[in-house]
């Protein structure tokens, strides 16, 4: 099997400690040959680098090389794999993000609302920016990105490099949605079979199957609405905001019971109790910055001071193995199946074609083959439309500098609604995010 050189982008993630023990577990199915960091923010990366380099040399003997730059030549010459993890602007900016939407009494959120929106117009520059570097050094190296809000980093992606067949755009929400379904029904999430459709962030699952094609579709549901709904996936069982947002999901499914919601979509069909639930002094951003940043920079500076990782509570994620896993149906053509964003091009025919939509698809070398979902009933149609025209609205106003555009787009999400508050909430956005985002024209002129 051929071995992968593989970089990670965004090094200093909370989530890289996870990555790696998915890739010592991986190791046989994704062998690598070298791994290398890269961040802008030195001291967040040397933390998990120095961790990982202990880790790797008890773990992972037969790994040949492991280092960490901040370099781009360095960091990006003859990669196989590229995974892409930033956050510009860091979790500082997503209190922000959270703190501003919610002082405007709207859903103040790391992807969804005016915060998503903030988020987005940080990640666009930076990310377009990172994949011309990595052309640069390695033209053929698959993309695998993940990085926030990933609808609409997919949206520009698609836009700038319309040609560049081996980015791919993914998330982890649906199979950590599938392993709470996994243990409902006793199967091995790896066993389950989903049909799904939506925007990254904002689908619905049809379907589940199983591996011998049992339909446990109707089951499912009864059980979820009869019993419960939780988070199952160890990094986030134990974590309050999680298992409120499950429990959400269930009460999606009792008022819509046609399909199975990503927990996502509770922001947009409940916004007012979401706000609600919220306290503005401590957002989710402040209970990750004291919660698993915390934990992983505890772990980190124990392995470092203890030169061992031995005794410490290192597990898998299912977000590190997930990526894994599409790494390896991409490198070695498995075909195997997983949910990811595509561009539409008619799988769901009664969406636009250049739309970039999540669904199920086969993972090849020569890159995802998505299922033809079919023409989705009016109700989701509608409110997918709706929030596709936010996020195309907001890489245009990215593109073209537009504050009208902004103005469009925040007008169109579900979780603002009143245009006077748009202006408001916009305006103090542009306060917060003047370091990140493109200045933005007030145009007057009506031709757009
Ligand atoms: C899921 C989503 C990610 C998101 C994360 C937030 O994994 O798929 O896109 O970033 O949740 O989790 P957090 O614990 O940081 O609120
Ligand atoms: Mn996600």
């Amino acid at each position: 099997m051929r071995k992968q050189r593989l970089v990670v982008v965004g090094s200093g993630s909370t989530y890289t400690m996870g990555m790696m023990m998915s890739l010592i577990a991986e190791k046989e199915r994704f062998p690598l040959k070298d791994v290398i960091f890269y961040d802008i923010d030195e001291q967040r990366q040397e933390r998990n680098a120095r961790a990982t380099e202990i880790l790797f040399k008890e773990r992972y003997p037969e790994l040949e090389s492991f280092s960490y730059t901040t370099e781009k030549e360095a960091a990006f010459k003859q990669a196989d794999f590229v995974f892409v993890q930033i956050r510009t602007g860091g979790l500082a900016m997503r209190e922000q993000d959270e703190q501003i939407s919610l002082k405007h009494r709207v859903v103040g959120q790391e992807t969804c609302g005016p915060g998503g929106m903030a988020y987005g117009l940080r990640s666009i520059g930076d990310m377009v920016e990172l994949v011309n570097d990595v052309r640069r050094c390695s033209p053929e190296a698959w993309i695998l990105n993940y990085t926030n809000p990933a609808a609409i980093v997919a949206e520009a992606l698609n836009r700038e490099f319309p040609n560049d067949n081996r980015i791919l755009n993914i998330c982890d929400m649906p199979i950590a949605i599938m392993i709470s379904y996994a243990k409902i029904l006793g199967l091995d999430v790896w066993d389950i079979v989903p049909e799904y459709f939506g925007l990254n962030h904002f689908g619905w699952f049809t379907k589940i199957f199983d591996k011998e094609g049992n339909d446990h579709t109707e089951r499912l549901k009864r059980l979820i609405m009869e019993t419960g709904f939780t988070p199952e996936d160890e990094a986030i069982a134990n974590d309050l905001s999680w298992q409120k947002t499950f429990e959400q999901a269930r009460q999606m499914l009792i008022d819509f019971p046609e399909f199975l919601p990503n927990t996502y979509l509770q922001y947009y069909l409940y916004p007012e109790a979401m706000v609600e639930k919220e306290d503005p002094n401590r957002t989710r951003a402040r209970q990750v910055i004291e919660g698993r940043q915390k934990h992983v920079h505890d772990l980190c500076d124990r392995i470092i001071e203890k030169e061992t990782a031995e005794g410490e509570d290192l597990h898998v994620d299912i977000h590190g193995v997930f990526m894994i896993k599409a790494a390896e149906s991409l490198a070695y053509n498995l075909n195997e199946r997983f949910i990811v964003m595509v561009e539409n091009n008619g799988v769901i025919p009664n969406l636009p074609a250049e739309a970039m939509v999540e669904v199920p698809a086969l993972l090849t070398s020569q890159g995802p083959k998505p299922f033809s979902i079919g023409k989705i009933p009016t109700f989701y149609k509608g409110l997918i439309e709706g929030q596709l025209a936010y996020e195309q609205l907001v890489v245009d106003a990215y593109f073209e500098e537009s504050y009208q555009k902004l103005i469009q787009a925040l007008t169109v999400n579900r979780t603002v609604v009143n245009a006077s508050k748009v202006k408001e909430i916009v305006d103090d956005l542009i306060i917060a995010n003047e370091k990140y985002w493109p200045e933005l024209k007030k145009n007057t002129d009506s031709s757009f």
